[in-house]
């Protein structure tokens, strides 16, 4: 058979690839982007091994130490690529209103011009040739267990390499996929690019990038488009553009979630199994939650990991919410991470591991912030020498200059966590008994609180305020509110969301079922001497036992403001010195606060005004009422 070729590149597909609108559509963007060869994925271990090696020879990867880190990577970004680029993300729905006051918004048509087809004045369309002397990697992914109904397919075209073989480890990736799309099946596309076109002759460089960046969704048709960026959210497209910003249109439009959580399993000694979904924003702590090791005190009890960042939702007929984690992998972050605060983690590292932006040691392994303590000499993740002297003479506001970059990140699959839940690729989900909200607040809300109902927890999460942090490039340490922990990545408008998350309760009430209770959480506040005094990581068992005490019913809490929270008693103390001072420390709620807290939530209404539901606003004004006593 004659392969079908376009300009000397052969456009054919292996034979298992069957249907003819992916066939057809890799032809099309073969012809926009202008790739010098095409690499159809079959994600198997071989190619895997052999991208890794083709990243080595390019410089891209380091390989590490074999002996202490077996089959393992380093890749250091540019260093003005490190993170996601909130300004640089559009949702381009027809209306702009569907996209809401929170997102970017362009008009379709002029968005396509900009990246497809050519501008009026003559200006090429960013993705013509934007492929140019690069391989175009065509990648099959399965977003949740192949084949299970709550689970969607993509395809991802990209340029780069490394993009190939993060997504292999973050999502069910390879030929399995073609054969579950099978001919008539569809998928949602996704183009990435780089944007850095190679002349003939030209040598690359180690991280090629492009200092205009567009991340971008159109929502009816479900397409994704991703310029000028290689890293993580902005380059693996299954995650945030595809689990979160396309698939909550999805989730509207079909009557499910698709939330920035966690999802654990959390097993008491008498061996009953709870489910919980949490979603705590960026660098929260989500994957540290997600992976708890129950400390002292807690004999018999159980984490066991379903997912650490993306949880999908569906009302089942039962008159529950089932939850699957569409990743199978996890994009970490590095920093803090260590055998006393994350063992679980750190035992998911040992091997085959591709880390981002973290240092180089001189044996050859890894090193960032936090880890161990630091190294007499390193490489720092932007290839320079690093000492602890050179670190504090280049210290900015008396911080020492980092070795890994805040942000630096691990790729690692999930069967790498040894407390990966035994139901965590089951194609029905797990069945959801509380959503947790929390945010990083170094004042004002308490260590845990429980709503009272399912309209006062979508309140908590709706105007959930949290600290910026080094996950999206920015000012960080800044209070934002980032309702649901979805500011970022909710696809449409956000009022629009809130009602979803409203309607939900009706729907699952007409099934029968008792709701899931709804908490509020802050792992995060500071004391005087500004460090933090919840001690976190495995003591947050503490506060997740008396949630489920408040399932139960064995726990009542005191009523305040904001919802109920728990009484010193109500806290299981056993194993930590934690003073009833300190408890009030982390739980007192200042009226003061409270009152600038409640004129937030205000401006954020103000803000979200059109389709607000008109439940938040009067759940707004009876604390006030009761805040003026
Ligand atoms: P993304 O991957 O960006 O979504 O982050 P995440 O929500 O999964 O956060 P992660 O668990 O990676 O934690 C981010 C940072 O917060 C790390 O530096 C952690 O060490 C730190 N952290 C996590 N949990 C706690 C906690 O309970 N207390 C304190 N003080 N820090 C925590
Ligand atoms: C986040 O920022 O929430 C992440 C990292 O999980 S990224 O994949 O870059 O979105
Ligand atoms: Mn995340």
């Amino acid at each position: 058979m004659n392969s079908p070729t376009l300009q000397g590149l052969n456009l054919r597909a292996p034979d298992y690839v069957k249907n003819p609108r992916l066939l057809a559509w890799v032809a099309d963007m073969a012809a926009l982007c202008k790739p010098a060869a095409i690499h159809w994925c079959d994600g198997s271990d071989e190619e895997y091994r052999r991208l890794c090696q083709v990243l080595v020879d390019a410089g891209v990867f380091v390989k590490l130490n074999q002996a202490k880190r077996p089959d393992s990577f380093l890749a250091c970004s540019d260093p003005s690529d490190v993170a996601r680029v909130e300004d640089r993300t559009y949702i381009c729905s027809e209306k702009k209103e569907n996209a809401g006051p929170t997102n970017n918004w362009m008009a379709p048509a002029e968005m396509r011009a900009l990246l497809q087809t050519g501008q009026a004045d003559g200006k090429p369309a960013l993705f013509d040739g934007c492929m140019k002397g690069r391989t175009m990697y065509v990648v099959p992914f399965s977003m949740g267990p192949l084949g299970s109904h709550i689970s969607h397919i993509g395809v991802e075209l990209s340029d780069s390499a490394y993009v190939a073989v993060n997504m292999k480890i973050m999502t069910r990736m390879g030929r399995a996929v073609y054969d579950v799309m099978g001919e008539k099946g569809s998928f949602v596309p996704c183009v990435h690019t780089v944007g850095a076109p190679l002349q003939a002759g030209q040598a690359d460089v180690k991280w090629p990038c492009n200092k205009t960046k567009y991340i971008v969704h159109y929502p009816e048709t479900q397409e994704i488009w991703s310029y000028g960026s290689g890293y993580g959210g902005n380059a693996l497209l299954g995650k945030k553009c595809f689990a979160l910003r396309i698939a909550s249109n999805m989730g509207r439009d079909q009557g499910w979630l698709a939330e920035h959580m966690l999802i654990l399993g959390v097993t008491n000694p008498a061996g009953k199994k709870y489910h919980i979904a949490a979603a705590f924003p960026s660098a929260c702590g989500k994957t540290n939650f997600s992976m708890l090791v129950p400390p002292e005190g807690f004999p018999g009890w159980k984490v066991t990991t379903i997912g650490d960042d993306i949880a999908w939702i569906k009302p089942h007929a039962d008159g529950r919410l089932y939850a699957i984690n569409p990743e199978a992998g996890y994009f970490g972050v590095a920093p803090g991470t260590n055998s006393h605060t994350n063992p679980n983690c750190m035992a998911s590292l040992n091997r085959d591991v591709i880390f981002t932006n973290v240092a180089l040691t001189d044996d050859g392994d890894v090193w960032w912030e936090g880890l161990s303590e630091a190294p007499a000499h390193c490489i720092d993740w932007q290839g320079k020498d690093w000492t602890p002297a050179i670190a504090a003479a280049n210290a900015v506001d008396g911080k020492p200059k980092p070795a890994a970059h805040p942000n630096s990140r691990f790729t690692v699959a999930a069967t790498n966590n040894p407390v990966l839940d035994r139901d965590w690729d089951n194609a029905n989900g797990v069945a959801i008994d509380a959503f947790i909200f929390g945010g990083r607040r170094s004042t004002t809300v308490p260590l845990v609180t429980q709503a009272r109902n399912w309209m006062e927890g979508v309140y908590m999460a709706a105007t959930m305020g949290s600290e910026t942090t080094a996950a999206m490039v920015g000012a960080q340490g800044v209070v934002r509110r980032d309702p649901f922990a979805m500011l970022p990545f909710c696809g449409y408008n956000m009022a629009d969301y809130f009602q979803h998350w409203l309607d939900m309760e009706h729907k699952l009430e007409s099934l029968g079922h008792t709701l899931p209770k709804i908490f509020c959480v802050n792992w995060f506040r500071k004391g005087a001497d500004g460090k933090f005094v919840w001690p976190g990581y495995g003591e947050n068992m503490r506060a997740l036992k008396w949630m489920i005490d408040c399932i139960e019913g064995q726990a009542k809490g005191e009523d305040n403001l904001f919802g109920i929270s728990p009484t010193y008693e109500e806290i299981n103390w056993s194993g930590l010195d934690f003073t009833r001072e300190q408890f009030d420390t982390v739980s007192h709620m200042d009226p003061a606060a409270w009152q600038h807290e409640l004129a937030l939530h205000g401006e954020l209404f103000q803000q979200l005004a059109h389709h607000l539901p008109t439940e938040l606003t009067d759940t707004r004004e009876r604390m006030l009422k009761r805040l003026a006593g």
